[in-house]
């Protein structure tokens, strides 16, 4: 059946965000792409730490992303319910752990592929920033030197890759008062 355009914008969740804070009890490693889900895979992992590098334990994370061809979500494209997202809140240690697929740039465009995160803690302030790849050829001057600033909303992270193929990646986070 053919909904009015503004009912079928609705059955899909258009106009609505997804959670930016995981819920207490969350997972600290979780997978945000199944197995066959098409692409490289990658695992990224990392510490949430406080000013004084101190571990924080119980921190959130929500990280979001494309699949392999920049897609958000389908059929449409909208970033604030993207299909590749997951939500964590770190162990005792202050560490995190996701597998996903290495995502791809946004379709006809020179963005550089690139992973969404939004950080809290209670008692700290909020962090929001989106990870890019070293090796990536559309990392550009002005996002190295964009990177290079205190809480920059880049950070440039180099990818190795381990004996059974997978892309790694870390990331800490140090978050402020
Ligand atoms: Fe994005």
């Amino acid at each position: 059946m053919k909904l009015p355009l503004g009912l079928s914008l609705l059955a899909l969740g258009f106009g609505s965000q997804a959670p930016l804070i995981a819920e207490r009890g969350a997972p600290a490693r979780i997978a945000i792409a199944a197995a066959d889900e098409p692409g490289e895979r990658m695992i990224v992992a990392g510490r949430v730490m406080g000013p004084d590098g101190q571990p924080l334990s119980g921190a959130s994370l929500y990280v979001y992303q494309t699949d392999k061809d920049g897609i958000y979500s389908k059929p449409v494209n909208d970033n604030r319910t993207p299909r590749l997202r997951g939500y964590m809140r770190t162990d005792a240690l202050g560490r995190y752990e996701y597998t996903t697929i290495k995502p791809g740039s946004y379709p006809n465009t020179r963005n550089p592929a690139h992973i969404h995160y939004v950080v809290n803690a209670s008692g700290f302030r909020e962090r929001i920033f989106e990870i890019v790849f070293a090796e990536d050829p559309l990392v550009d001057q002005r996002i190295r030197d964009q990177a290079a600033r205190e809480d920059s909303v880049f950070s440039i992270r180099p990818l190795t890759r381990d004996r059974q193929g997978v892309w790694r990646c870390t990331q800490d986070i140090q978050l402020r008062r």
